[in-house]
């Protein structure tokens, strides 16, 4: 089997790599040359845990090539997999479909027999049908098909998410039984490693499954803005969110997963999915007040955070020195959309902190996008030389050995303000650090 991967990015190169390891002849079309000419000479442009030796087995093995000839991966192959960007369109915050758009005009134009074209892409509902109009106008003769096939890989451990997933979701035009099952075999073919696991496929409507991604990340959004919000509220009462946390979580109707506090969720897609579910539901005229609410208190809690810090340094960071674990807007990836360390360390640049900064991966994403000025070190003990406080920002598993007892010794005040709660506070205190951290006494 042959098909071809539009897009190399986060979630186009895991999936076209984990496709070859399932057997499949995958070609992978890459637009931006600096992408591209990595993964030519056999360089992970992103850091993701074991896509490198995935990426160099399956080229190794001819499973998997890399190219910018768009007519070239298309020709001949069963399925076309659209993974370009969605990011949100400046002004309104509803995705801008313009890489969506184009890809299909240029998939057009290569269709050489009866090919499926799967958005992979997270796209406003609506979409698939777009891309079937489009590729109708451009070449009225092409025998195709359409689906939607949402991905919900999380960065960091997307391999494992991509190889054994608990569902699949592909949508089809139930509206044409006869060509929707045509497509259906197509898409049973390309995810047949997958019974051997306990992945479920479900087949719904093309809109059903494009809702289902935004409806699926807008609910862990607003789980996760849940638990924060009941972590402030377990500061002022004196209880703890951990414990509060695994109360709930036991009751398998809630669930454990996704109930740790923090700084406020990041990354590429809860932020720019809960606005653009906001926008898709105004424009069906059903506002969805819950999502639109998650939004904004995540936001503010973001923004609040830098608040917390200087509080902790007794009112104010000017003239003090902020030493900060962690940019990335969680571990395991060096991805920097949307972290929440952007607004916080603004904020805390703009009321005078000197700041010094470390990030086992994410430095070189991180400092377009952070005031000048910051000072970025070469390992996590380093931060703390001079420091008045120390914040974590991101979770990153080394940060947690770091030993109390070699921070107070580095520090010129022992201030630590841990947002994601890495540290044992008995063993900070201990130490003789003051010590800060979510929803905990
Ligand atoms: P990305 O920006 O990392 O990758 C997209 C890639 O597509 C870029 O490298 C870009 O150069 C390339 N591209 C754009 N137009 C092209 C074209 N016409 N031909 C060839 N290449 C082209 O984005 P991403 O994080 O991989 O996200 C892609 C989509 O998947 C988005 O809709 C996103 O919402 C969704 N998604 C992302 C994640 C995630 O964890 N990142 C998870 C699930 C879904
Ligand atoms: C998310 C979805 O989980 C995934 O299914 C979808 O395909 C893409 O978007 P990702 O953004 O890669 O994945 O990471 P995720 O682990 O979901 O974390 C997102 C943000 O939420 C991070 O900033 C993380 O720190 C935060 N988070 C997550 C919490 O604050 N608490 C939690 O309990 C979980």
């Amino acid at each position: 089997m042959r098909i071809a991967m539009i897009g190399g990015g986060y979630v186009g190169l895991v999936s076209g790599a984990c496709f070859a390891e399932f057997g499949i002849h995958v070609s992978v079309v890459e637009t931006n040359p600096a992408r591209l000419s990595a993964l030519r000479e056999g360089r992970i442009p992103i850091y993701e845990p074991g896509l490198d030796s995935l990426v160099a087995s399956n080229s190794q093995a001819g499973r998997l090539t890399f190219g910018d000839d768009i007519a070239q991966a298309v020709a001949g192959a069963e399925a076309v997999f659209i993974a370009v960007g969605t990011p949100p369109r400046n002004g309104d915050g509803a995705a801008d479909l313009q890489y969506v758009h184009a890809a299909a005009r240029q998939i057009a134009q290569a269709i050489t027999g009866y090919t499926v074209i799967v958005t992979k892409s997270t796209v406003p509902v609506g979409t698939s049908r777009r891309i079937a109009e489009i590729i109708r106008t451009t070449r009225p003769e092409v025998d195709f098909d359409v689906a939607s096939n949402p991905e919900f890989l999380r960065e960091g451990s997307a391999i494992g998410d991509f190889m054994r997933p608990e569902r699949v979701i592909i949508g089809l035009d139930q509206k044409q039984p006869e060509r929707a099952s045509r497509a259906e075999a197509v898409l049973r073919q390309v995810y047949r490693p997958l019974s051997s696991t306990d992945a479920t496929l479900l087949f719904t409507g093309l809109e059903t499954a494009e809702l289902t991604k935004y409806a699926s990340n807008s609910f862990l959004a607003m789980k996760i803005s849940f638990i924060n919000e009941m972590a402030d509220l377990c500061e002022k009462l004196g209880a703890d969110v951990h414990q509060l946390a695994k109360g709930m979580g036991l009751d398998s109707r809630i669930g454990r997963e996704f109930l740790q506090p923090g700084p406020g969720y990041g990354g590429s897609c809860f932020p720019k999915d809960t606005l653009a579910l906001s926008r898709i539901a105004q424009e069906a005229q059903s506002a969805s007040r819950l999502v639109e609410t998650t939004v904004q208190v995540n936001e503010a809690r973001k923004a609040g955070m830098a608040g917390r810090i200087a509080a902790a340094c007794g009112g104010s960071v000017a003239g003090k020195t902020v030493g900060v674990l962690g940019l990335t807007f969680k571990p395991e990836t060096d991805d920097m959309r949307e972290s929440a360390s952007i607004p916080i360390l603004h904020r805390l640049a703009e009321a005078g902190a000197q700041i010094k900064a470390f990030d086992p991966v994410g430095m070189d994403a991180a400092k377009p996008l952070l005031p000048e000025g910051v000072e970025y070190c070469t390992d996590a003990l380093s931060v703390a030389d001079g420091a008045d406080v120390l914040v974590v920002l991101t979770e990153w598993n080394i940060f947690r050995a770091l030993a109390p007892e070699a921070l107070v010794a580095r520090m010129r005040h022992g201030v630590v303000v841990d947002l994601r709660n890495i540290f044992d506070p008995a063993a900070m205190r201990a130490a003789g650090l003051q010590y800060q951290s979510v929803g905990r006494p």
